[in-house]
């Protein structure tokens, strides 16, 4: 029978750990968010002692995630633990994940401690984490370069103890392959306990490029949980890349293993990575490099016209890559539309839904040279959003602005369930300032907005813009997101879409 290997994601701790890299709270939470939908089973959310912005986003996405566990990282310390457990106690499935260091090294010139002070702090903090839930991690730092004696006492210390989950660690990517399949063959051979309850994990870093072939060992050798990151983003040379991962064990182990991932939000969750994070990734990265699908040379092109497997090993498509020939412009009819949602995976039997989605694409491909299938995406949820008969919704915005005028907005908004038109008028510091404050005198509300955030999320020069904003109204924090061609029609969005939430 295939057996289940679970991803755990790290990206919002250790793929935030990379210089450069900082997320605001809105920023973790867009990512959480894509994360589940990509079917991710654990989402490591943070570290949250280490500042409180951090603990502050792990609650939030503790709150809003329900399909995946939340993990919240802390040292083998008290406090770290307590933080650990108050970011992370609102989610359905917490899981808390200390962890200490076991290589000679690490104990004498880093933690300072005997081999015998380690044991304690394993058995004290996993049973301290114990009383607070009971989905417990437990890590070895440095596990690859430990005593593997040493190493097998520490994991029966952590089970006795409590723990459901132990990860390995290659916490500086040193293990070779061969030298990895054997240490977690030894763990699996020694130790009776992993099954479904307890299961073992591994934590490879790419400092030699190997983190994912030895997750692959892992897995090969009893790992049943692989801690990875999207686009192998993470300290230094990086971690073990979900989507490699994810690919490899659908494409050559499909017999013998799964996993939850939808293959086809891997792109768009690179993309969104990426982007957020301000990490470009390089062209020839596997699965989600801009070049991993492509054919440049003749003989491969002829090759791939006459039968896709000649060179291609995975479909574009299960990545959720559309490459086409067809370029959707003004001029394409419904036909060449609705071929390109077939391929997107949206099938509209309804052929009034199918007709406004067309007059929405046509809207779109008349402001721009070639509609892309993210703008098609953007359609999609905009549609969604609509569906979901939100209370209040944009119907106008009109702004003034420029360097001799004060700032002015006027919006027109309507109230949903009454069908009533409010609208407000307001100048501010800037158009954003005065759409704001035009949307609360419409609503009579007054709220502070907290975080506003714009992103690029289509190619080139018209680009769609997406405007995340986070505001608080009585004490409660509200996340609103809206997209436009226009900014400030996204912001307003935006705004309106965190009003809806209260
Ligand atoms: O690389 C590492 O050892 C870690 C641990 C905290 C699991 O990230
Ligand atoms: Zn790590």
């Amino acid at each position: 029978m295939s057996k289940k290997i679970l991803i755990f994601d790290t990206t919002l701790r250790d793929g935030e750990q990379v210089p450069g890299a900082k997320l605001n709270n809105i920023e973790k939470l867009e990512i959480a968010m894509q994360l589940e939908k990509l079917g991710v089973d654990i989402i490591e959310a943070g570290f949250p002692i280490s500042s409180p912005d951090d603990l502050n986003a792990v609650k939030q996405i503790s709150k809003t995630i329900k399909s995946s566990s939340i993990c919240a990282l802390a040292r083998a310390v008290d406090k770290d633990i307590d933080t650990a457990y108050e970011s992370i106690k609102n989610a359905v499935a917490p899981r808390i994940h200390t962890f200490v260091s076991t290589s000679d090294i690490h104990l004498m010139y880093q933690i300072k401690k005997s081999r015998d002070e380690v044991k304690e702090m394993t058995r004290h903090a996993v049973s301290y984490a114990k009383k607070y839930v009971n989905d417990v991690e437990f890590s070895p730092m440095d596990a690859s370069r430990s005593d593997i004696n040493f190493l097998i006492e520490i994991i029966k210390i952590a089970i006795e103890s409590g723990a459901t989950t132990i990860n390995i660690p290659d916490t500086v990517g040193y293990a070779l392959p061969t030298e990895w399949s054997k240490m977690i063959y030894t763990i699996t051979n020694q130790i009776e306990q992993f099954n479904d309850e307890i299961v073992l994990s591994v934590h490879t870093h790419n400092d030699l490029g190997l983190a994912t072939a030895n997750a692959l060992a892992g897995i090969e050798n009893g790992a049943r949980q692989i801690e990875c990151t999207i686009n192998g983003i993470g300290e230094r040379a990086g971690n073990c890349a979900l989507e490699e991962i994810a690919m490899i064990i659908k494409s050559r182990y499909n017999n013998q293993y799964f996993t939850n991932i939808n293959s086809k939000e891997i792109i768009k969750t690179s993309k969104l990575a990426s982007q957020i994070m301000g990490v470009p990734v390089q062209p020839n990265k596997a699965i989600t490099g801009v070049n991993a699908f492509a054919h440049s040379s003749g003989i491969h092109q002829d090759g791939i016209i006459k039968h896709r497997q000649n060179f291609e090993i995975i479909d574009p498509a299960e990545v959720g890559l559309h490459e086409s020939g067809i370029i959707l412009t003004s001029r394409s009819g419904r036909s060449a539309l609705k071929h390109r949602l077939d391929k997107l995976g949206y099938q509209f039997e309804n052929t009034e839904e199918l007709e406004k989605i067309y007059n929405k694409f046509l809207e779109i491909a008349d402001q721009k040279k070639e509609v892309y299938d993210e703008d098609l995406q953007l359609i999609i949820d905009n549609k969604e959003i609509e569906n979901k008969k939100q209370k209040y919704s944009l119907e106008l915005v009109q702004v003034l602005s420029g360097n001799k005028n004060i700032p002015m907005a006027i919006v027109k908004i309507i109230n949903n369930s009454n069908s009533q038109s409010l609208e407000g008028i307001s100048n501010g510091t800037g158009p954003i300032d005065a759409c704001f404050k035009a949307i609360d005198n419409a609503l009579d509300i007054s709220v502070n907005l907290k975080e506003f955030l714009v992103q690029a999320i289509t190619e080139g020069i018209d680009a769609n813009g997406k405007v995340s904003v986070q505001i608080e109204s009585n004490g409660k924090h509200y996340y609103g997101f809206g997209t436009d061609g226009d900014i400030i029609v996204a912001s307003a969005k935006a705004y309106i879409d965190s009003i809806n939430k209260i």
